[in-house]
């Protein structure tokens, strides 16, 4: 008797350890938006997003994959289970928060406009002329655009693109005359060679936070507490250099 009650807890936790105290979280990211999520050159999920999640899984006691998929639809899928979190550069909104939590806000953006380097466009022209302005579907920048063009009666022709690249894309190739996004991947963008330059900023600036679904409420604290730690260690520091420095 006394053997398997020693003993039973010692297995649970020899099992434990490999096979069932960790779970698994998948964390959909929209992986053409560096530098916080995108795919590198051997095909894996990597960016700032990407690092900073894997440490605190590791911190914290659990796994985590991560799952390339359309931006547009990342909210419903985090919805229908088919993700766990959405830990890839998405900004804190009302919107989002009526469907989703969001972890305390871990990185601050501001939106910009970008145009074709050498361009003499400014946020005034761009807002109340007739720019043919790109945006990245299903961000708050699109929403905001939208709502402002009816609300202020702004000028601009807006165009919607998957993602911020091809946006970037399509500027350099003349097709639209400006886009915007936030700050980060524009400046990415352009340390990487894209003849783009910022010519001004858009709406008021933004939290990042990690979107999980409302019933999570484990998965939510465990991303809370991890951040807390990874903020004061000095990975963090090395994080911000790796990705965000310019
Ligand atoms: N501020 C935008 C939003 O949250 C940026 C979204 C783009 N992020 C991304 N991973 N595609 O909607």
């Amino acid at each position: 008797r006394m053997t398997t009650l020693v003993a039973a807890p010692a297995l649970v936790l020899a099992l434990g350890g490999v096979a069932f105290a960790e779970k698994t979280y998948i964390n959909g990211i929209d992986a053409n938006y560096p530098p916080f999520a995108y795919v590198d050159k051997s095909g894996k999920p990597a960016g700032f997003d990407v690092d900073s999640m894997d440490w605190i899984a590791k911190k914290m006691g659990f796994k985590v994959t991560h799952q390339p998929m359309d931006w547009d639809g990342i909210i419903p899928n985090l919805l229908a289970k088919k993700i766990d979190m959405v830990c890839s550069g998405m900004s804190i909104t009302e919107e989002r928060r009526e469907k989703v939590n969001f972890s305390n806000p871990y990185w601050n953006v501001k939106q910009v406009f970008i145009a074709k380097k050498g361009s003499t466009l400014n946020a005034d022209q761009i807002l109340k002329g007739k720019v043919k302005l790109g945006v990245q579907r299903g961000t708050s920048e699109a929403e905001a655009l939208q709502k402002d063009k009816e609300a202020k009666g702004y000028g601009y022709d807006l165009r919607f693109y998957d993602s911020a690249p091809l946006a970037i894309e399509d500027v350099l190739n003349g097709r639209i005359e400006a886009a915007t996004m936030d700050n980060l991947p524009a400046d990415d963008a352009a340390a990487k060679g894209k003849a783009i330059q910022v010519v001004g900023v858009y709406g008021d600036p933004e939290d990042f936070g990690v979107a999980t679904r409302k019933e999570d409420a484990e998965l939510l604290k465990m991303i809370n507490d991890g951040y807390k730690l990874l903020m004061a260690d000095p990975y963090w520091e090395q994080l911000k250099q790796k990705h965000l420095a310019k």
